[in-house]
């Protein structure tokens, strides 16, 4: 029998070919890269799986306790990202298999997108641009703007903090809910504490940055929208199941929110039918905002160092990026 040697890239953004995955190919390894813009249903994973294939670099494709108990020859999951929400982390350690992240390569990215989510928002790029563009030549109202108003910052690691940088930057005041961040964090950013309900009353953009996880799920929900300004811009780069987005459909529909900037939805794709496409302050985008240039070479050579590393038997050196470490014991 051969020796497994393959490497799957499922992450739909790369080509065969692409130079970033020399590497592994002058390390001896076939790559097989997913060209297809979609990610493998869990039925599509366990085929591709079935036979010869010791890592994967994952996107956001599931790894569910069905699909790892029928991948024979993995022994390392290497996610183009840093959110493991579709990894059953408790089936990839029962099965000894690691689960590590590309930790500290696209968090500037995804900041710098949610940044300029909220700006282009507040300073109705958009619709201008769409005026002008037209034809027209107008004054559509004065814009709300952000400098001198308020930043809610929701979760503070590495995303949030690298937000509220650019929102102190702004020159805006920025207040944050986050149960496990340090008055130290806190203070470097010249930021203040605030329970959840306040943040969503005071806070002129507010900006979702925790994990997605079963206390997070709808954290914000139609009480707190209840809450929030009727000038406020909401911006999600975390994760989809964070928002209802019936609730936020609800205060869209109503006038109760300014604007609102998404990079991620309850389902991914989202929906053709969904009423969030239809709303004007609304901007929104397919799950990029980690995947600017930096991030595109940052984050693969990040992967490819983990795979390499893993199966090369120096498991220790990929120790900080594992979320699942007890499995590199030994
Ligand atoms: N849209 C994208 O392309 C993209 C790219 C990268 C990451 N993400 C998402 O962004 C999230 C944040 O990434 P990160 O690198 O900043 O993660 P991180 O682990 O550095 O930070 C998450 C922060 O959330 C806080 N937190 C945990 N539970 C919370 C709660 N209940 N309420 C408030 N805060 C809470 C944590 O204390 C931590 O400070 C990831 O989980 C991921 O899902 C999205």
């Amino acid at each position: 029998m051969t020796k497994a040697r393959k490497i799957l890239v499922n992450t739909e953004q790369f080509k065969n070919g692409d130079a970033l995955f020399e590497p592994l190919i002058a390390a001896g390894y076939e790559v097989e890269v997913n060209e297809t813009f979609r990610l493998p249903s869990e039925a599509e994973l366990i085929e591709k799986l079935r036979d010869g294939v010791v890592a994967t670099i994952a996107g956001g494709e599931p790894y569910t306790a069905h699909v790892l108990e029928t991948a024979p020859d993995l022994k390392i999951i290497a996610r183009w990202g840093v959110g493991y929400d579709k990894v059953d982390v408790a089936a990839a350690t029962k099965a000894g298999i690691p689960v590590a992240m590309a930790f500290g390569a696209n968090h500037e990215s995804v900041a710098e997108y949610a940044h300029a989510m909220a700006l282009s928002l507040a300073c109705r790029i958009g619709p201008r641009d769409a005026i002008v563009k037209s034809g027209k030549w107008v004054f559509d109202g004065f814009h709300p703007g952000l400098w001198g108003r308020t930043a809610g910052i929701v979760g503070l690691g590495r995303i949030g903090g690298a937000m509220a940088r650019r929102c102190v930057g702004g020159g805006m005041k920025v207040v944050v809910y986050d149960p496990f961040a340090t008055d130290e964090q806190l203070q470097s950013l010249g930021a203040t504490r605030i329970v959840l309900e306040e943040l969503f009353a005071v806070a002129d953009l507010i900006s979702v940055h925790a994990p997605s996880t079963p206390e997070t799920r709808h954290l914000v929900n139609a009480e707190r929208l209840a809450l929030v300004k009727p000038t406020a811009i909401l911006v999600n780069t975390s994760r989809g199941p964070l928002i209802d987005e019936t609730a936020l459909v609800a205060a869209l529909a109503e006038n109760r929110i300014g604007g609102v900037g998404l990079d991620v939805f309850e389902v991914e794709p989202l929906p053709e039918s969904s009423r969030l496409r239809s709303f004007d302050n609304v901007l929104l985008s397919p799950h990029v905002s980690g995947m600017d240039r930096m991030a595109e070479r940052l984050v693969t050579e990040r992967c490819v160092s983990n795979i390499l590393e893993f199966l090369g038997g120096r498991s220790k050196a990929i120790a900080p990026y594992v979320v699942n470490p007890q499995v590199l014991a030994g």
